[in-house]
Parts: structure tokens; C-alpha cells; sequence
């Protein structure tokens, strides 16, 4: 009989640096108790599979458990186990998304050109939400096109142009 109670996570986190630094897995550990029973069987309750009982001999006794006694319901004090499991978590590294853990976008080697933040995670979508007066895949661009420079906020600037390239920003 092997009746579980309750079902604790603890986020005892450890990052798990892997090989390419796009996962950073977690290991977390599980924790539960088993059922309560008396002190006297509770030596003998074992842990479920993939457990390891963290607790000696009838365990803890903080906890009280129901007989029937002539049809009578009657509460006993009793004891439990305690049992730990660790599992590893897949975790994308900062700066990665999706089940892939593929990197944000970046310009320059910044991510998000350091102008926004990217949805990242493995919920994330790899989308860069751009700070105020920036704009683009990586927020490489201003939004107002008569702001310029690196932070966009030099206005009136005019370019001049390597050629081939033409145009208010240079960019055609
Ligand atoms: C024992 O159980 C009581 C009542 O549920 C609780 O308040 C107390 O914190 C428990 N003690 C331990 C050591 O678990
Ligand atoms: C990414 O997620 C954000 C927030 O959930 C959403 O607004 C955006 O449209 C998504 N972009 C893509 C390309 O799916």
C-alpha cells in the first residue's frame, strides 16, 4: 500500500551549464511524504519508485491518521517518510528561446541591440520588444526617422554617404 500525501516542489535549483551555452538545464528536487500510518509500520513504507527516503527508521511522527474502530471513526497520532527525487528541468539559457534554446536577435553581438528585451525563455518567441524611439528585428533602427545616432537621439544629422549608398540614412 503506498498511498502518497503530498506532493512538495521544491526550486532547489542548480544551473546546469551544458556544452553549447544555450541550455542551462535545471536540477530541481522533488520532495514528497509519504501517507501517514502508525509509528510501529512505518518502518517499513518505502518510497516510490525513483525515490530515495531521506528519513531514518518510522520517519517523522507529525501526523495523525484514521482507523475504523466498530464503526467509529477514531484519529491516531502516527508517522510518515520522507522521500526525494531529482529531476532535471530543461531551461533555456538567458538570452535563448523556444525548445531549440535558439539565441535572440542581435546586432553587433548585442542582443537586442541593448535598446529592448528580448521574449526569451522556452516560452519565449525570440521576439526583441524594443525601448522607446527604437525599432527592428534587433532594435538596430531608430523609430523617428529624424532621429539618428547611436542612442536616437541626434536630430537634424545629415549623412554622408559612402557610395553606392543614397538616401536620408544611407541605407538604400
Ligand atoms: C507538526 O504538525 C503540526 C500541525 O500540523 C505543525 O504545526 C508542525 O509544524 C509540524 N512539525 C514538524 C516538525 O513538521
Ligand atoms: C511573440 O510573443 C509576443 C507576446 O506574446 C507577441 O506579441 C508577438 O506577436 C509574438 N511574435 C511572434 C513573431 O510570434
Amino acid at each position: 500500500m503506498l498511498l502518497l500525501l503530498l506532493l512538495l516542489l521544491c526550486l532547489q535549483t542548480s544551473l546546469q551549464q551544458q556544452d553549447s551555452a544555450a541550455r542551462c538545464d535545471e536540477l530541481q528536487t522533488l520532495t514528497l511524504q509519504t501517507s501517514c500510518t502508525s509509528c510501529a509500520a512505518s518502518a517499513a513504507v518505502t518510497c516510490p519508485p525513483g525515490f530515495t527516503k531521506t528519513s531514518t527508521g518510522m520517519g517523522t511522527a507529525n501526523c495523525s491518521y484514521v482507523v475504523q474502530v466498530g464503526g467509529r471513526e477514531v484519529e491516531l497520532a502516527g508517522c510518515h517518510q520522507s522521500c526525494v527525487k531529482s529531476v532535471l528541468q530543461p531551461r533555456c539559457c538567458p538570452q535563448h528561446w523556444g525548445p531549440l534554446c535558439l539565441s535572440c536577435p542581435s546586432w553587433s553581438g548585442k542582443t537586442c541591440n541593448f535598446h529592448g528585451s528580448c521574449l526569451d525563455g522556452d516560452l519565449g518567441n525570440g521576439t526583441c520588444i524594443c525601448d522607446d524611439g527604437f525599432s527592428g528585428f534587433a532594435c538596430q533602427e531608430c523609430k523617428n526617422l529624424n532621429t539618428f545616432g547611436e542612442n536616437c537621439d541626434k536630430g537634424d544629422g545629415q549623412c554622408l554617404c559612402q557610395p553606392p549608398y543614397t538616401g536620408r540614412r544611407c541605407d538604400q
